[in-house]
């Protein structure tokens, strides 16, 4: 039979095939880098494998945030409890409970609840937990009113424009280390312009007799 098309013809279909699988590959990529936690937009609400409640746990049962949270002051990363401080108490509350279901497995295996993480920073950026937690910016200042919701999601944009804003205006965020989990201060020292005038002029002389000075150079926050 007569040749209708030169030889080098035939890898036509296998070059638009690959084209093809490269455009889907191109697509899952894209999707994947917008809708991957990587991505960070405010309002990020993952599913989680129980449905732990920081409204029930920090507000209505009083639950200060260290007592799962307990490396969010003094290490560089915060930490999500490990099934045993949740143990601690549905060894005996709710042993019951479907929801906690995943935790008594977790008890049982030894196999951490796989948490899926909600506050992520790119690996360029250095973000060091304990030094913010030290001089007093309390937790509600980035992470929003963790005791108001059901299910954690991102309250503030984690962008590098978001981290200079308070690094330039520091007297805005700050308070005494003591109070750093307490929730709704925030809201109470900006309740009247006396009380928010009162606040400023003490956290601008706290800075200067402290010399707290939060970096805006590059290299404080990329390696
Ligand atoms: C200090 C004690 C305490 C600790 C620690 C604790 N819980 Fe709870 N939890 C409670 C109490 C009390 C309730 C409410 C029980 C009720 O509604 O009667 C509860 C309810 C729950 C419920 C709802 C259960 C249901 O069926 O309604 C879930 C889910 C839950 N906790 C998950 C967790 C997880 C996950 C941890 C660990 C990160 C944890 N809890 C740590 C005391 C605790
Ligand atoms: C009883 C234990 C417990 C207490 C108390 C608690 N948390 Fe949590 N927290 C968890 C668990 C478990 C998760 C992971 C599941 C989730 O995201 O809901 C979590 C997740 C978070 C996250 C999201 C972490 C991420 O992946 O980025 C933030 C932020 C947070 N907690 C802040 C707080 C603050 C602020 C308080 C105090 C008001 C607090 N938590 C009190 C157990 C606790
Ligand atoms: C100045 C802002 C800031 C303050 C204040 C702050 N956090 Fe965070 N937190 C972050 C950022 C940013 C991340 C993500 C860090 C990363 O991915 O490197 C984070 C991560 C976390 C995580 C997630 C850890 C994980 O492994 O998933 C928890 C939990 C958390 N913070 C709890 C707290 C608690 C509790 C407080 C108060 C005691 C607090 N944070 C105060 C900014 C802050
Ligand atoms: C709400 C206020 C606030 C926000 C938001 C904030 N910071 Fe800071 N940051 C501070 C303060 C206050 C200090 C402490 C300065 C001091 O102790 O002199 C600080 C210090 C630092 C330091 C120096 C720590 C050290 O050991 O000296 C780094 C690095 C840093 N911040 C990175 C970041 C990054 C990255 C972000 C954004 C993801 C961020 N910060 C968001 C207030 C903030
Ligand atoms: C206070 C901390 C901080 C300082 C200072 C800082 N950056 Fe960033 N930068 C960040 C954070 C946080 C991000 C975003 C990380 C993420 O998206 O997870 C970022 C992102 C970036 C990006 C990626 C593009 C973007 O806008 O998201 C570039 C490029 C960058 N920074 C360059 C710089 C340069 C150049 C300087 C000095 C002039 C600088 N940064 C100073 C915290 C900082």
């Amino acid at each position: 039979m007569a040749q209708l098309f030169p030889r080098k013809a035939n890898a036509l279909p296998a070059l638009s095939l690959l084209g093809a699988l490269g455009g889907g590959l191109f697509l899952v990529l894209f999707v994947w880098y917008y809708l991957s936690p990587e991505f960070y937009e405010v309002g990020y609400k993952p599913e989680q494998p129980v449905p732990y409640s920081h409204s029930l746990h920090a507000a209505q049962l009083g639950m200060d945030c260290r007592y799962c949270h307990n490396h969010a002051e003094n290490s560089t990363y915060a930490n999500i409890p490990p099934t045993q401080t949740c143990m601690n108490c549905h060894a005996q509350i709710k042993t019951e409970s479907l929801a906690l279901l995943p935790v008594r497995e977790s008890w049982a295996t030894g196999k951490p609840v796989e948490w899926v993480q909600v506050t992520h920073l790119a690996d360029y950026a250095r973000f060091p937990h304990n030094a913010h937690v030290a001089v007093g910016v309390g937790c509600e200042s980035c992470h929003g009113r963790v005791d108001q919701m059901p299910v954690v999601y991102v309250a503030e944009p984690m962008s590098m424009g978001w981290c200079l804003e308070c690094h330039r205006n520091p007297e805005e965020h700050l308070r005494d280390p003591s109070l750093v989990t307490q929730m709704g201060f925030n809201e109470e020292v900006r309740a009247s312009d006396e009380s928010y005038d009162a606040y400023i002029e003490a956290n601008l002389r706290r800075i200067a007799s402290e010399g707290i000075a939060p970096p805006e150079n590059c290299s404080a926050c990329h390696y």
